[in-house]
């Protein structure tokens, strides 16, 4: 412990029995009558819970002047240094005690030490208290108990929802698999680099490791151009394409219900719904509808986007026009494959009746995807 987390003070506290303490604190808590400045302290057989108003308290219907005394007394201040993850641990240690005697390190040990923030709602990781020392004591108390534990976890966090991620779906609609520990509903907007997203975590997943790439594409200037989005999302490069790029027109192709949903909501935030056309449906398809229109096609899927290229040449203007053509690769073979790629899109150029006229004007490495395989973006253009 650093010296300024020792720090105490006076505080007015309520004390009350242990068996009593956790109703007693969420019934204060509702009230607003717990002064978050201090910590929580086990005094013999009593907790002592720090109050803001001693006469409010003495008013609660729970209050029994035989049982329950309001004193001064010296607690922990509440320090800014301590982490989240550490007050976490601390508020975690003293709500257990109250209930059980034995060794506690197998939960404390299994705690979250990293989450994902959306606004006011954290999604922890999927193996945080959820080793077999937690599922056994989440089978053993009550629902009400259980929110106060999640609740615990929002408060260090200073959150009002929290979530936990279950297996990462690796299906092609990006299924999320969240779900809600505290507070019912998903739905979450997002700010990022003067963009608003919007999705239910519950439903979509979001892909925080492409930020670089969204901040990128956004700085691109696509005044007048019209752009084809073969795998749309809730609108990751949709968004910043029509808010920061200045596109004129994106066609956005998607197959998810949720994640068009998102993106509806997503264009009406940003006020962008004009400029935007969503073609629902299975991208083979619906790119059909946008031949020869654009002057750029952003193909945003993982592993591979091949299966789309053929379909995103004819979606170029007959003058031609770029593609950011995503893929996975080994980092030893990116050279390699962009030269593949470049001849592919050449070959089928051609076979489409273009010139057939290609050259590679960046590649970008996003991100590690897995060891020694990186997320790669190549901006191609094609005559
Ligand atoms: C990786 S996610 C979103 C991608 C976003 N561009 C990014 O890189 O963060 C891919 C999206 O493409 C959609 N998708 C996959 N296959 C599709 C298809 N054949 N036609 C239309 N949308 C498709 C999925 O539903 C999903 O929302």
């Amino acid at each position: 412990m650093t010296e300024a987390t020792k720090q105490v003070d006076s505080a007015l506290v309520v004390l009350v029995d242990k068996s009593d303490a956790s109703t007693i604190r969420q019934s204060l808590t509702t009230m607003k009558l717990i002064d978050d400045n201090f910590v929580i302290k086990e005094v013999n057989s009593a907790i002592a819970i720090p109050i803001l108003d001693a006469e409010k308290v003495k008013k609660s219907t729970w209050f029994d002047n035989t049982k329950h005394e309001i004193n001064e007394l010296n607690l922990l201040i509440k320090n800014q240094k301590y982490t989240p993850a550490e007050q976490i641990s601390q508020d975690m240690t003293l709500y257990l005690k109250q209930y059980f005697d034995s060794d506690l390190s197998g939960l404390i040990a299994n705690l979250p030490q990293k989450w994902e923030l959306f606004g006011d709602l954290a999604i922890i990781p999927n193996p945080a208290m959820n080793n077999s020392q937690w599922q056994d004591l989440f089978e053993l108390i009550t629902q009400e108990q259980e929110q106060e534990i999640w609740q615990i976890i929002a408060q260090a966090l200073r959150v009002e929802r929290l979530a936990r991620q279950d297996k990462i779906a690796t299906d092609m609609m990006r299924t999320s698999q969240v779900k809600m520990l505290l507070g019912n509903s998903g739905e979450v907007e997002i700010n990022d680099f003067g963009v608003k997203f919007w999705l239910d975590v519950t439903k979509v997943m979001f892909s925080s490791g492409n930020v670089t790439e969204r901040h990128r594409i956004g700085n691109i200037d696509m005044s007048g151009e019209i752009i084809v989005d073969a795998f749309a999302g809730i609108g990751y490069y949709t968004l910043p394409m029509l808010v920061r790029s200045n596109a004129q027109h994106v066609y956005a192709c998607e197959i998810n219900p949720n994640s068009i949903k998102a993106l509806q909501n997503g264009a009406k935030l940003n006020n962008v719904e004009k400029r935007l056309t969503i073609l629902e449906g299975d991208n083979l398809s619906t790119m059909q509808q946008v031949y020869s229109l654009a002057d750029r096609v952003h193909l945003g899927i993982l592993p591979s986007s091949k299966k789309t290229w053929q379909s995103a040449i004819n979606c170029l203007k007959p003058s031609g026009g770029k593609l950011h053509i995503h893929m996975n690769v080994e980092e030893e073979k990116i050279e390699d494959f962009v030269t593949y790629c470049s001849d592919s899109i050449a070959k089928l150029a051609k076979q489409l009746g273009r010139e057939g006229i290609v050259s590679v004007e960046h590649v970008e490495k996003v991100k590690w995807y897995a060891p020694r395989i990186r997320h790669i973006v190549i901006d191609i253009s094609v005559k």
